[in-house]
């Protein structure tokens, strides 16, 4: 089990730990060179902790480790819509069903809380991993664009998804209630504690 708290500062040795990963860069990122500590640094000041960031971490339940973190950009208030990003870095916590929690959680407060009405995302076609968990958290496929993405020497699609507000409203018709999942969108203790 997962809950969302907001960043805090010292979650950066964890994230740039993460994006030092090869494995994890390979997944996440469209330039194969390495980010450098000052490209992690502003990342994490300018994506996940300026206040008005949509960034939230990821904490395993009930250690309240911090396994990852996940972000909404592009946020479109015209037309209701906003883009969906996720990186659990401990990869021992990859295949437990924890990232299409957390990823549950995102679309709860994107819709229910903030009113959207539509979340999108994009995904290199060879994570697979990543799409099953968007699919089973209630994403659907929408395209493709077809071999954008190099890795070395062959290319890729980049696989797009999105979820609108009435598939998210059917998905949970019937499943357990999503009173608790709103619990577990913050930690109120760790957020009192930043
Ligand atoms: C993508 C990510 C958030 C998914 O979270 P997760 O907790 O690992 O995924 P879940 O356990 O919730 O679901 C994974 C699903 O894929 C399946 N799966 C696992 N490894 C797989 C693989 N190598 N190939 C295909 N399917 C795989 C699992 O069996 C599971 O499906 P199931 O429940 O039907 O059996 C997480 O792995 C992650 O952050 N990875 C590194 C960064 C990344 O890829 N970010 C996304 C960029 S778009």
């Amino acid at each position: 089990m997962v809950a969302l708290r907001r960043p805090l500062q010292t979650d950066l040795p964890s994230v740039v730990a993460w994006y030092r990963d090869p494995e994890i860069a390979r997944l996440t990122r469209y330039q194969t060179r390495q980010m450098t500590q000052a490209e992690i640094e502003r990342f994490f000041q300018v994506r996940m902790l300026a206040p008005d960031a949509l960034a939230y971490s990821i904490v395993e339940l009930p250690s309240k480790r911090f396994i990852g973190f996940t972000t909404f950009s592009a946020l479109d208030g015209d037309n209701g819509s906003v883009m969906f990003h996720i990186t659990i870095g401990e990869q021992d916590a990859w295949g437990r069903g924890l990232g299409t929690e957390a990823t549950q959680l995102m679309l709860h407060h994107a819709f229910d809380r903030l009113g959207l009405h539509r979340v999108g995302l994009s995904v290199f076609s060879y994570n697979t991993r990543a799409i099953r968990a968007y699919e089973k958290a209630g994403f659907r496929i929408e395209g493709r664009l077809r071999e954008a993405i190099q890795r070395q020497g062959s290319y890729f699609d980049e696989v797009q998804m999105g979820i609108l507000a009435d598939e998210w409203v059917a998905a949970q018709y019937g499943t357990a209630a999503t009173d608790g999942d709103a619990d577990r969108s913050f930690v109120d203790e760790v957020v009192a504690s930043r």
